[in-house]
């Protein structure tokens, strides 16, 4: 049964940007600095599942998801897509690439042409990549309207003419025309009246098990992830602290970012009893990286150990892993959410 490979496997990728470069820097003849936005990051996305990416603002969400999609090029490692290195895709094969793999972005208003009308931008994606004869194209915007909930009489119509929501479903139709495996989706509903989050992320949760879509889901909303994800991953500074089923995520945390992130998010905590209680201290600037545990300067359990050497993510529970020098946190909580045993 070990014959099956991730559809999208990230293989120790780190990207880094350049960063503010001081006049003093300059005159003393050093290099600019340099944002560590990702650093060493692996993980595999599996053919069929949603993928929770969360973490605080500027933590490197969206960055990955740009490798992911080949909209950034890592500095280290490898993106593989069923296998391929995606950095080594040209021609016809990056064509297939861009096709097979479908980033849908936040700005609805940003990422949809205000001068097409909905016909001609789902059309546009259509031709693009030749996959209907021209006779068939208006059938198919139909079939594509339809499947998002939209009115067939959308079509010819123009983006400012829908709410934001629309727009997102318009947003998800373009990304769907063009058949893809594997979705994307950067803050897909952040931007929306809450009230209308939940219609959209439904909609998507519908779309992947009715198209078996693999769906990587970048977002703020913790409530939103677990409703969405089958397995979510933290990150913190660039790095991955855990990886997790989302049931074992939200009711056991294993690494201590985790716990602190989850008590800290008000959406969670509708009585907001933890709010501000959690999550203490600074996040570190991704221009100075700490050398050990980038979580450390503001982990309540910190310890010698954890300044100095890195922790690598490691085996928790059932297909949960965690990096963190303290391999046991969280241990007994996930035991007392284990199923009685029969017998006992
Ligand atoms: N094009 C860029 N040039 C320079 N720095 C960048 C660039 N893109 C991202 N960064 C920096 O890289 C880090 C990670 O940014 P990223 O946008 O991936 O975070 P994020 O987790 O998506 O944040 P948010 O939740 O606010 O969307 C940040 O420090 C950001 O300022
Ligand atoms: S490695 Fe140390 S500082 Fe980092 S999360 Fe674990 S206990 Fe806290
Ligand atoms: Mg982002």
């Amino acid at each position: 049964m070990n014959t099956h490979r991730p559809i999208l496997s990230v293989d120790g990728v780190s990207k880094r940007f350049s960063g503010p470069y001081s006049l003093l820097r300059r005159l003393k003849g050093e290099p600019p600095l340099a944002v560590h936005a990702l650093s060493n990051v692996t993980l595999d996305v599996e053919r069929g599942e949603t993928l929770g990416i969360v973490g605080e603002s500027g933590c490197g969400k969206s960055t990955l998801a740009r490798c992911m999609v080949r909209l950034h090029e890592a500095d280290d490692g490898a993106v593989r897509f069923d296998g391929t290195d995606i950095s080594n895709l040209h021609g016809s094969a990056r064509r297939a690439f861009n096709r097979r793999v479908q980033m849908i972005f936040q700005d609805p208003y940003g990422s949809l042409n205000p001068r097409m009308t909905v016909q001609q931008i789902i059309g546009e994606a259509l031709s693009v990549h030749k996959m209907r004869p021209k006779a068939d194209i208006p059938a198919r915007i139909a079939e594509l309207l339809d499947l998002v909930r939209l009115p067939a009489d959308a079509a010819a119509r123009y983006p400012h003419e829908f709410s934001g929501g629309q727009r997102q479903r318009i947003g998800i139709a373009r990304a769907l025309a063009v058949e893809p495996e594997v979705i994307v989706a950067d803050e897909l509903v952040s931007a929306l009246d809450v009230s209308v989050q939940a219609q959209v992320v439904n909609l998507l949760l519908q779309l992947q098990e009715k198209l078996h879509l693999t769906v990587v889901f970048v977002a703020h909303d913790l409530r939103l992830v677990r409703h969405i994800s089958h397995r979510v991953v933290v990150m913190y500074l660039g790095q991955i602290m855990e990886i997790s089923p989302a049931d074992a995520l939200f009711s056991a945390p294993r690494h201590p970012y985790s716990k602190a992130l989850l008590e800290a998010a008000p959406e969670l905590d509708p009585g907001q009893k933890n709010r501000n209680v959690a999550l203490r201290g600074e996040l570190p600037s991704p221009l100075n990286v700490p050398p050990g545990c980038p979580f450390a300067g503001r982990c309540p359990h910190v310890f010698d150990r954890c300044t100095v050497e890195r922790p690598l993510l490691s085996p928790r529970g059932p297909g949960q892993l965690a990096a963190c020098h303290l391999t046991d946190f969280g241990a007994a909580e996930a035991a007392a959410t284990l199923p009685a045993q029969p017998g006992h």
